[in-house]
């Protein structure tokens, strides 16, 4: 498995340009699904999690071809029948499931697996499905839904932690092929969510209140193919945002969404970090004398919950306590043992994580966990003294377009290591 070997203690300076969303594009790529016709999707991430749901794709008789950032697809003739390695290996495959019920009226698939950030059911999605009338049973391992025909109805999708993203996501696209309304109450309100709406309706779906927390679909007899261009990656964004306050460089962001940023540049700005505005770009000078913040991760618009790995990581530099609350899932603070291997002092109580700050980190060979405890590391190994080398990351390449390429740009001494 491949590492990256990071000399840390130089500032980054100049422009990134941020990549297409992966929580967007993967839902999006499922929607596919739900015609006959050639969809054409642009500013497609260069992702492992992108290959995989390409392969998914594939595997369920989609004709794919891929250039620079586009890909042209055309799901013909396609079977509900899911390859079950495939499947089980990515969290996000779990949204083929509303479109093939919704195209084919059955569809088989194993249950889906992602990233170790605590227990990841997928109660909500069955619920909402058996509530536009599917039967679901679970056999070996597989999902297996059927219906003669989807029926609008109303559905509930708040749970405990609040909406779900992948959940509102898979019931929205089976509703936009049920017969009837449906309304979804507690929807997810991410930018993920409005994306894959605006793609369905340019695909002919019929959807008012996305961006919402109630989502009305009024069913239609098909869909047609349509051309989408992805949203810039918020969470990217973020990331390379406490990279260059982290290493108290500076850098511009190209081409991201402010508006999907409120939230991280909040706690930013009340953190200290300098943020100028100019003509659609976002400049991010980071400097020492870095206050301490306290953030509870919620759904959209708060905190997200994929920012809170890679916050922690530059809190560690800011003098004082800092508390970070983790709402939405709960054993997502693996990488603060391994941001401690760098000297940070951080101890967990509960949902809680209480980060002492202002410590020199030393580099040290960390091991990342999941995508975001990854960058997080990444991030704490680019201010660390000395080298920090990440292991297995292979999570990064799941969520992060070229990760190190971007960062040598902007003059960071960090390079892969291939893996035996
Ligand atoms: N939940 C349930 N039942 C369900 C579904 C979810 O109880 O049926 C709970 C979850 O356990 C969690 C909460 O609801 O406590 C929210 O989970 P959600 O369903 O919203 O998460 P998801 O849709 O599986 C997506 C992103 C995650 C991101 C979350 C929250 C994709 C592929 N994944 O997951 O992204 O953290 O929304 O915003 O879109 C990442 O990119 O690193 C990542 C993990």
């Amino acid at each position: 498995m491949d590492s990256f070997l990071i000399e840390g203690g130089v500032p980054l300076h100049g422009e990134v340009q941020i990549s297409g969303s992966k929580n967007a594009v993967l839902p999006i790529l499922a929607a596919t699904l739900l015609t006959a016709e050639t969809c054409v999707i642009r500013r497609v991430p260069d992702l492992s999690d992108v290959d995989f749901m390409v392969k998914i794709l594939r595997s369920l008789g989609a004709e794919v071809t891929a250039a620079e950032g586009m890909l042209t697809i055309r799901c013909g003739a396609i079977r509900g029948f899911g390859d079950y390695d495939l499947i089980r290996k990515m969290r996000g495959s779990i949204c083929i499931l509303g479109p093939l019920l919704a195209r084919l009226g059955q569809a088989t698939v194993s249950l889906p697996g992602g990233c170790v950030i605590g227990t990841r059911p997928i109660d909500l999605h069955l619920k909402g499905l058996e509530a536009l009338g599917a039967k679901i049973t679970v056999d070996g391992g597989y999902l297996r839904c059927d219906t003669p025909k989807l029926q609008g109805n109303l559905v509930f999708l708040g749970g405990r932690a609040g909406p779900t993203v992948l959940g509102t996501a898979n019931i929205l696209m089976a509703a936009t092929l049920a017969e009837g309304v449906t309304v979804i109450e507690s929807a997810a309100c991410e930018p993920e969510v409005v994306d894959l709406a605006n793609f369905l309706i340019s695909m002919g779906a019929k959807i008012q209140g996305v961006g919402s927390p109630t989502i009305t679909v009024t069913g239609v007899r098909e869909l047609h193919g349509a051309e989408h261009e992805v949203i810039p990656d918020r969470i990217e964004a973020g990331t390379f945002a406490c990279a260059a306050a982290a290493t108290c460089g500076e850098v511009t962001l190209r081409g991201a969404r402010l508006d999907h940023l409120g939230a991280v540049l909040e706690k930013l700005r009340e953190a200290g970090v300098g943020l100028d505005r100019t003509q659609g770009a976002l400049t991010i000078r980071g400097h020492r004398g870095l206050r301490p913040v306290d953030v509870t991760t919620m759904p959209y618009s708060g905190f997200p919950t994929d920012m809170q790995a890679q916050l922690m990581a530059l809190l560690c530099l800011a003098p004082g306590t800092s508390i970070l609350t983790e709402r939405i899932f709960e054993s997502r603070f693996m990488h603060a043992a391994e941001l401690m291997r760098l000297g940070a002092d951080i101890s967990i109580e509960g949902p809680s994580a209480i980060v002492k700050g202002g410590r020199p980190l030393t580099g040290a060979p960390v091991m990342a966990s999941d995508l975001r405890a990854s960058a997080a590391l990444v991030i704490a190994g680019l201010c660390a003294r000395n080298t920090t080398q990440v292991h297995r990351i292979y999570h990064l390449d799941r969520g992060y377009e070229r990760m190190e390429a971007k960062l040598s740009k902007l003059g960071a001494r960090i390079s892969r290591v291939p893996g035996e």
